[in-house]
């Protein structure tokens, strides 16, 4: 049978890409946030996991306005990299796993969570950039992904309890898939910040360092956020963190934390991670 070993969440900022695209990784304002995911990589090389679910958001990249899905999965054989605006970003195409995917759809959607199934779809830094940070620049990614991107563009997105439960879903739907793959579930995105507006800059590690504390603990404290908490507290894009839910809701109850980092700031986001693993 198919497992989750473990789930891995972590910020996507684009200027990270920008930083590996254009050779700038060695500046001292980059070694500081490259840094922090060495560790990661040699974990994610022991974990060698078979296939990833990338849990993320598409930033109006590959769906307009004109069809926003609030949960898309993707079913492609494989996903190329988004033109953003300045072309794609030079990394792999992304190759799929569409019969693992078709599998979750069937099991997740017959479980009563409607997903939109989506056999195109371009990947855009939401995606990409951590793969980057996990994989490093290769010329292959080392594994299938399974890309699910959760509306958090237009009101109203779903609620952070909705992702938890959504990751419930789809850790039954893997553990009935008949292969034995070696499944990591990441969710991308946040942390605190806001692009634009009057509160353009804000950062808040206190709300930050509470969400990953319960994120490595019962979770209930970031399961039940109210959109508005993350408005107010995390700046309007902190609404992105609602993906790391979709990671942790497929898990155990109870997690060990294997590896945390947190710096400010990147761009203009606080930059977080953590990898956790079931506990016994
Ligand atoms: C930034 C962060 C994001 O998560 C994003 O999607 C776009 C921009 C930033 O900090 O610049
Ligand atoms: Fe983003």
């Amino acid at each position: 049978m198919a497992k989750i070993i473990a789930s891995v969440c972590c910020s996507h900022v684009p200027a990270i890409g920008a930083a590996i695209d254009l050779g700038k990784t060695q500046e001292p304002y980059w070694t500081r946030v490259f840094s922090g995911f060495e560790k990661s990589k040699k974990i994610l090389e022991e974990l060698k996991p078979d296939v990833c679910i990338v849990v993320f958001n598409d930033h109006a990249t590959a769906f307009s306005m004109d069809i926003v899905p609030t949960f898309a999965l993707g079913c492609a054989a494989e996903y190329a990299p988004a033109d953003e605006g300045w072309g794609p970003r030079p990394v792999p195409v992304v190759k799929g796993h569409p019969d693992l995917s078709a599998h979750i759809a069937k099991s997740v959607i017959l479980d009563e969570f409607d997903l939109t199934v989506v056999n195109k779809m371009e990947v855009d830094h939401g995606l990409t950039v951590p793969l980057n940070l996990m994989f490093g620049s290769p010329k292959e990614w080392p594994c299938p992904v399974i890309p699910l991107a959760v509306n958090v563009v237009l009101f109203p997105p779903p609620t952070g309890k909705r992702c938890f439960n959504l990751g419930k879903a789809i850790r039954k739907a893997v553990e009935s898939y008949p292969e034995d793959l070696r499944v990591v579930i990441m969710g991308t995105g946040g942390m605190s910040h806001q692009i634009s507006g009057p509160r353009a800059g804000l950062i808040n590690s206190d709300f930050d360092k509470a969400f990953l504390d319960s994120l490595a603990g019962d979770a209930s404290h970031a399961v039940n956020l109210k959109h508005i908490e993350f408005m107010r507290e995390a700046g309007a894009e902190g609404i992105e963190m609602v993906m790391w839910l979709v990671a942790r809701g497929a898990m155990n109850e109870k997690v060990v934390e294997k590896y945390r980092f947190y710096t400010v700031p990147a761009s203009n986001t606080a930059v977080g991670h953590i990898i956790l693993e079931n506990a016994a």
